[in-house]
């Protein structure tokens, strides 16, 4: 069998670190159920611009939920199924009337043609960060801007490329944790590796995931990120039609310093 090119390697680990990482929804609500801060922060522009709301990459609900039980009306699409699922699960379990204001999709944010324009379109916690090329950017800016109502707004986070955590030896596991799996109740060991790939600007990370008492094989989960500099992600939007309204550095308000983990983007069409 001829070997794989580069391009053929490189769109399979991509495709493959945009899925696994969101196969196991209970793990993943497991991860970030201590994850608050944006939420709030979501909530709160969402009470004060009113909906309705179209949220990209709206996973489990750790937002949308949230955005029901406050009355809005919310658009929600993913292209992961699990995670649909369990979000599914969590609406069934709401008031008939917030379950009456829930619209869930599963489409490709970089394309899509709802039909219908929103105030306010959210891609909350990294998620446009799964988009890995300009053609994925321009994509995925498109379809916002088809969507976003006169005057609207578009919010969104991504982290700022940390160069210290980005460069760590990629041969090496990382930040060993241990916790119990909210499925089975083993007690296990997480572990990441993180691979740079600077002219790609995307982090290749391998979650490790093994059973504290050594029964089993490990399980590699990978998840790929691409980072955006802060003013390459400016100019992205500039050249696709969008002014940065503000910018922030964490979501309780902080002004966007070097040293700031999140860019968080307040964003209009020009
Ligand atoms: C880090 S999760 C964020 C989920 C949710 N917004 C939250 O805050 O918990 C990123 C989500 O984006 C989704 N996603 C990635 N690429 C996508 C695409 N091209 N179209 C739609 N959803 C996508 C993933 O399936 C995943 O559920």
């Amino acid at each position: 069998m001829p070997s794989r090119s580069f391009t053929e390697t490189l769109a399979a680990a991509l495709a493959a670190g945009t899925v696994e990482h969101y196969r196991d929804a209970a793990l993943y609500d497991h991860d970030y159920g201590r994850r608050r801060e944006d939420v709030r922060y979501y909530r709160a522009l969402a009470r004060q611009v009113g909906g309705p709301i179209l949220e990209l990459g709206c996973g489990t609900g750790r937002l949308l939920v949230p955005l029901l039980r406050d009355g809005h009306e919310v658009v929600g699409v993913d292209l992961a199924e699990p995670m649909l699922a369990r979000l599914r699960e969590r609406i069934a379990r709401l008031s008939p009337e917030a379950r009456g204001r829930a619209t869930i999709k599963r489409a490709d944010f970089r394309a899509l043609l709802l039909g219908r324009r929103f105030p306010l379109v959210v891609c909350p916690f990294n998620a446009f960060m799964h988009l890995y090329t300009r053609s994925d950017v321009e994509r995925c800016l498109a379809s916002v801007r088809a969507h976003l109502a006169p005057g609207g707004r578009f919010v969104f986070d991504v982290m700022n490329p940390d160069l210290r955590w980005l460069s760590r030896d990629p041969r090496r596991y990382w930040d060993r944790t241990r916790y119990r799996d909210p499925t089975t109740g083993r007690k296990m060991i997480g572990s990441t590796r993180i691979a740079y790939d600077a002219a790609l600007q995307i982090c290749f990370l391998h979650n490790r995931i093994e059973a504290e008492d050594g029964r089993g094989r490990a399980k590699v989960v990978r998840l790929t990120q691409r980072c955006f500099f802060p003013l390459e992600l400016e100019a992205l939007l500039h050249y696709n039609g969008f002014a940065v309204e503000k910018r922030y550095g964490d979501f309780g308000g902080g002004a966007f310093e070097p040293d700031s983990e999140e860019q968080l983007l307040v964003c209009r069409s020009r």
